[in-house]
Order: C-alpha cells, then sequence, then structure tokens
C-alpha cells in the first residue's frame, strides 16, 4: 500500500484527488484545520471501499504541520505523494494599496512556510522509497503566474510558492522525486470540461505517473 497526504483536503478538489489516487490503491492522508470535516470525508470516502484518514493541520503552524505528517506517515504508511493545495483565505486578497506588512504574514505563512516545512517533512521518506517513486503536487490560482492588484497577498505569495517549487523540481529530479504544480486560472467549477474536480485530479494523477512536466496550466489563457 503506498500513500498520498493531501495537505488542504475539503469537498471540491481534495475528494476528487483522493478518489483518482485510492482507484489506484493509494491510501489517502486528508489534512485539514477541522478533524471534523476531516473526517467526515474521510467517513465518505472509506464507505467507497478507499482507506482514508482525517488528520487535524493548520498550514500556517510549520511545526504542527511536519507533526501531523509525520503521524500520517505511522498510520498509513511512507508518503509517496504530498499534495499541497489548501484554499486560501478570503482576507489574504485585498487591493495593493491598502496591504499592510501584517496583512502579508498570513499569505507568507500559508504559501511559503507551509510548503517547506511539508517538504522537508516528507523529502526523507521519499528518498527512502527510492527512484521515480516520490511526487510532491502544488496546486495554485492564476496569481501564482500572473499578480492581479486586487489579489494582493496570494499574488505575492504564491509567487514565492511557484519560485519554491521550482527549485525543488530542479534539484530533486536529479535523485528521482518529481515536483510538479498545478495552476488554475478562475474558479475551480463542478461540470466544467476543463475545472471540473475530477477532471483536475486526472491532471494531477498524471503529473504523477508520467514525471515529465513542472507545469500544467488550466484555462489561465
Ligand atoms: N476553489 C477554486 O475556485 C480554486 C481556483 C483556483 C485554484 N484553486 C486551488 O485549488 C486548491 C483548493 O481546491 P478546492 O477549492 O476544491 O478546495 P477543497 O479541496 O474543497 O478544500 C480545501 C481545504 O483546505 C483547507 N484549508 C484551508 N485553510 C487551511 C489551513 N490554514 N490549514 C489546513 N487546511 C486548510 C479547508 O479545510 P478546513 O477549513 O477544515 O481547514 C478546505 O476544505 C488550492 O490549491 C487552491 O489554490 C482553487
Amino acid at each position: 500500500m503506498t500513500t498520498i497526504a493531501i495537505v488542504g483536503a475539503g469537498p471540491g478538489l481534495g475528494a476528487a484527488v483522493a478518489r483518482r489516487f485510492g482507484a489506484e490503491g493509494f491510501s489517502i492522508g486528508l489534512l485539514s484545520r477541522s478533524q471534523e470535516r476531516a473526517d467526515g470525508l474521510a467517513a465518505q470516502l472509506v464507505g467507497e471501499g478507499l482507506q482514508a484518514q482525517g488528520f487535524a493541520a493548520d498550514v500556517r503552524d510549520p511545526a504542527g504541520l511536519a507533526r501531523t505528517l509525520e503521524r500520517v506517515t505511522e498510520a498509513l504508511g511512507p508518503i509517496e505523494v504530498l499534495q499541497y493545495s489548501p484554499l486560501p483565505q478570503k482576507d489574504f486578497m485585498r487591493p495593493v494599496l491598502e496591504t499592510t506588512p501584517a496583512d502579508l504574514i498570513g499569505p507568507v505563512e500559508f504559501s511559503i512556510y507551509g510548503p517547506v516545512a511539508a517538504a522537508h517533512q516528507v523529502i526523507p521518506g521519499m528518498r527512502a522509497l527510492g527512484d521515480d517513486r516520490g511526487s510532491i503536487l502544488f496546486v495554485n490560482g492564476g496569481t501564482a503566474l500572473v499578480p492581479r492588484a486586487h489579489l494582493t497577498g496570494t499574488s505575492i505569495a504564491f509567487a514565492g510558492e511557484t519560485a519554491y517549487a521550482q527549485l525543488l523540481h530542479e534539484v530533486l529530479g536529479e535523485e528521482g522525486i518529481h515536483v510538479a504544480q498545478l495552476v488554475i486560472g478562475g474558479s475551480i467549477e463542478a461540470g466544467h470540461p476543463e475545472k471540473d474536480p475530477a477532471k483536475l485530479a486526472e491532471v494531477l494523477w498524471d503529473l504523477h505517473r508520467a514525471r515529465d512536466r513542472f507545469r500544467v496550466e488550466v484555462a489561465t489563457g
């Protein structure tokens, strides 16, 4: 059995990715701030015949996030795939001229310290799994590539996350660990030909399986 940890797993993309990887035999660690919501999603997936467990973690607490990922490994086995996809808070998205240093603390904790803490925690286990097994998948909105003046916190912090992901891709690729990014323009929409959660989950599965690209952009043009 092999494990995916979904950091920021809710009823949209998180659930769809859990089902897609679950169909391939992965056990699934679902991380979100609310133990109750994570357990609720895990119970649904278990009801569908998948192996899933919920874990409470706030990505804005790097030490707590690392401890929780360690608990995922203890409960479900070595993490082969880490997906970093928590849904950013609305209050990160303020107009640029109204944004103060204090307003950037949350976005930077969320999109830079969180990814660094999560990657540091899982990389040793991925190395131990051996070549061409482990993947780290980052999911972002379109401001990861094109900053927008009314979405300042996420624009600035996603740019940092994007740079970190690209650096990891370069360095870990040499060790057979694949690092990739999915960038989604606009909103995730059920029933949309490209942005339905199940379609996006298929893209993430393919990034892990094919290991041939750093980035896929969906509806960013
Ligand atoms: N939704 C969109 O329209 C959209 C558009 C473009 C890109 N994206 C990207 O898609 C991913 C999210 O997909 P989704 O919107 O379908 O979400 P989802 O998988 O349905 O849920 C994401 C979960 O993230 C959790 N979360 C939020 N803040 C957190 C924190 N501080 N620590 C830990 N968990 C946290 C929330 O659960 P708790 O409240 O329990 O913490 C939420 O349920 C993100 O990477 C986002 O950048 C989304």
